[in-house]
């Protein structure tokens, strides 16, 4: 994928999604949902459909995907999901409220497998800091990967956060070594620590991009965060 420039979807500075707004987007203040990196809109299709006391934001920067999106929800004439063309680090940034977010969804964000290009990954420890300040007390952040890599980096970001409280409830097994494209085959005779996952979270569809991981033989990691 190629990196936005810097500020290209960015929302105003001046711009909050306070309850003013939201009433104007969605007509209510039903609980917020916020999915990053909606892809091709399965996700969010779904959910909206299947929650409809739900409110839901899909922030994405990709057009095609978005444009599939604004059809997928159109087909199904759903009211409740709204979709913006904004960098997520950039709009919960400057955007939200403080506590204004029941849920944030980040499932399968770009994986960058690259060793020199991790630190391009979204979930980070300023990314965290900002997610916490947006959810609500209670809220979640739900996440999943197929990178075996990324989810070491999600455990070493998240479960240290003071903001969060990890409530996975089963157990699995990772390499404690970071490794990129050329060296995964390093991940086999690394140590291995025992990380507490989530279960497959029920609301969670399975997109096309989750289905070729599997068929690629990738595992799955679900993660499940509640801010305390
Ligand atoms: C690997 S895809 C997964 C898509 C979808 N969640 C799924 O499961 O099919 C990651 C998506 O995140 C989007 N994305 C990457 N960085 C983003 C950012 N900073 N803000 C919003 N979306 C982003 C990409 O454009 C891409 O559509």
């Amino acid at each position: 994928m190629k990196i936005p420039e810097k500020g290209k979807f960015s929302p105003a500075p001046s711009f909050r999604l306070g309850a003013f707004e939201r009433k104007e987007i969605w007509g209510n203040l039903n609980p917020l949902v916020i999915e990053i990196g909606s892809g091709q809109g399965e996700q969010i299709a779904f959910a909206s459909k299947r929650f409809k006391n739900l409110d839901f934001l899909a922030l994405e920067v990709f057009p095609q995907g978005i444009a599939h999106t604004i059809r997928r929800l159109k087909a199904l004439g759903v009211e409740n999901a709204r979709i913006l063309q904004a960098d997520a680090f950039s709009f919960f940034s400057t955007a939200l409220p403080a506590g204004s977010v029941f849920e944030v969804w980040t499932f399968f964000p770009d994986p960058w497998p690259k060793t020199k290009h991790h630190k391009r990954r979204l979930i980070s420890s300023a990314f965290a800091s900002l997610v916490a300040l947006a959810l609500c007390s209670g809220g979640r952040w739900r996440i999943a990967t197929d990178d075996s890599d990324y989810a070491l980096q999600i455990h070493e970001v998240l479960d240290s956060a003071p903001e969060f409280k990890n409530m996975g409830s089963v157990y699995n097994e990772l390499a404690l070594l970071h490794v990129g494209k050329g060296n995964r085959h390093l991940q086999a005779s690394a140590p291995k620590g025992k990380f507490l996952q989530a279960e497959r979270f029920e609301g969670r569809t399975l997109t096309s991009f989750e289905k070729k991981g599997i068929e690629a033989g990738r595992k799955i990691y679900d993660f499940d965060y509640k801010k305390i």
